[in-house]
């Protein structure tokens, strides 16, 4: 194709997705039917992976629950058979262990089926400023937030690959867009989660693999517990999330085949900002809207338990 009718086809195309895109403002998205469909959830223990275990079972999925906390996960089964899932699976499994993370998936296989949406939600964050960081700690916090996706996709995306047919879920963060003064080790493990989820799906459309969707989920603090102690300076333009609505916004985005799901929505217009604003005025936002300060106050899920 020339260079004159290959810009001309961008331009009218690029004119379609934008229309497209108007008018799905007003029109809903269709929803894909997902009964059926087998589900692994990491970090299904507690908080998000929890809840979007519930509206999953609700949904007429075959559930797989991975945590290493057994009595969370054996709750969840039990809230999610509550829901309305015929068929719960629960295994204990240490998703910063990758041989672990093969064996337990091997024995998923093996007892369940292929899986065919996954979703990565395990996490953990340090909340502690990087010079005072154990480095055991920044290690376990980029293998479980980032790493633990490498062996999961490795073990289940096989099956997906063959079938042209899956779903890749991130739960990634806010702090995988931005940098947060206090989280380092966190962002960075974010920003990679992001970068590999991105790539790898557009690794697989390159292929023609566009059976296999992907969809990455930026939220900003949810009020789960994980991240219990910090505050917003600016509640009304980025508030606390409430986990129920997080997670119904989750399966909708999966539903949808939506690739970013960014919660709050201011949260679409600061990002986007970020690359565009002159570093000074950049910095000057971030300090405005609280970026300096958000983990002053961090305590954690130890607060709970205390
Ligand atoms: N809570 C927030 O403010 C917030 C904001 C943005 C993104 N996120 C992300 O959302 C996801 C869910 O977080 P949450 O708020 O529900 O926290 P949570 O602490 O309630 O849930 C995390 C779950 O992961 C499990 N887990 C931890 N290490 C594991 C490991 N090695 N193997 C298997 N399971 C493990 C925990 O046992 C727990 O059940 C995380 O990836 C988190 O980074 C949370």
């Amino acid at each position: 194709m020339n260079f004159f009718l290959e810009t001309i086809k961008v331009l009218l195309l690029s004119i379609w997705y934008n229309v497209e895109s108007f008018i799905h403002l007003f029109v809903p998205m269709k929803k894909k039917n997902i009964a059926g469909e087998v589900v692994l959830i990491t970090g299904a223990g507690s908080g998000i992976g929890r809840l979007m275990a519930q509206e999953f079972a609700a949904l007429g999925t075959v559930l797989v629950l991975w945590d290493i906390n057994q009595e969370g996960m054996k709750e969840t089964a039990r809230l999610a058979k509550q829901s309305g899932a015929s068929r719960v699976h629960y295994y204990l499994c240490d998703c910063s262990d990758k041989n672990e993370v093969y064996r337990v998936a091997d024995q998923v296989k093996r007892e369940v089926g292929d899986v065919s949406i996954l979703v990565n939600n395990a996490g953990i964050v340090t909340g502690k400023k990087f010079m005072d960081a154990p480095d055991s700690l920044i290690e376990k916090t980029v293998e479980v937030n980032t790493m633990a996706h490498f062996w999961t996709y490795k073990a289940f995306l096989p099956a997906m690959i063959a079938n042209n047919h899956g779903h890749l879920v991130s739960i990634a963060s806010s702090a995988g867009l931005i940098g947060v003064n206090g989280l380092a080790d966190y962002c960075a493990s974010k920003f990679a989660a992001v970068g590999f989820a991105e790539s790898v799906g557009l690794e697989l459309l390159a292929t023609g693999k566009d059976g296999i969707k992907t969809t990455i989920v930026c939220p900003y603090f949810i009020n789960t517990g994980m991240f219990d102690g910090c505050q917003t300076k600016w509640p009304r333009l980025l508030p606390i999330l409430n986990p129920d609505y997080v997670a119904k916004k989750i399966i909708h985005a999966v539903l949808t085949d939506q690739v970013f799901l960014l919660l709050p929505k201011s949260l679409y217009f600061i990002a986007a900002l970020k690359n565009v604003l002159p570093m000074k005025q950049g910095i000057l936002l971030g300090q405005y809207l609280g970026a300096f300060n958000l983990m002053d106050t961090f305590k954690g899920h130890a607060k709970k338990q205390e």
